[in-house]
């Protein structure tokens, strides 16, 4: 997830060259959308069970997990199809994106 964040930031830099740029973002979203797809199967049909240092904040991690998802994806989408919003919505996706990692790294025991 850290290298996804890695990617995003990347594209970010690289926003006004729209090839780098996409081939970042393109990047850092398989990756995410990957890492999350593990956790969540793992968790659901695997009956994997990562300890938890704090629980309370383990629940935020998740609310704000999800939300930040949403806006992986309609970033993507509004990216790949040209909308306007799509410049802007990195001011919401980044910092819910950087707030789940934290709240992760916190949350769980190493
Ligand atoms: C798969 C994901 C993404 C795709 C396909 C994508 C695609 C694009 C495209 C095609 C443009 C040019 C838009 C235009 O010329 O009208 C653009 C611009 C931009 N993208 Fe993305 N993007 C993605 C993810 C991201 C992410 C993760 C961020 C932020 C971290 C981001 C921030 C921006 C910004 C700020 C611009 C505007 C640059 C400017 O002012 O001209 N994009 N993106």
């Amino acid at each position: 997830m850290a290298l996804g964040l890695g990617c995003f930031v990347q594209a970010w830099r690289r926003r006004f060259e729209t090839a780098a740029h996409k081939r970042w973002a393109i990047t850092g979203t398989v990756l995410s959308l990957t890492g999350i797809a593990v956790g969540v199967l793992g968790a659901r049909f695997f009956g994997w069970e990562v300890a938890q240092r704090l629980p309370w904040l383990v629940a935020i991690h998740r609310k704000v997990a999800l939300a930040s998802t949403a806006f992986l994806i309609l970033t993507a989408v509004t990216g790949a199809l040209r909308i306007g919003i799509h410049k802007r919505l990195y001011l919401i996706f980044l910092p819910l994106y950087v707030l789940a990692l934290v709240t992760a790294i916190i949350g769980y025991q190493p």
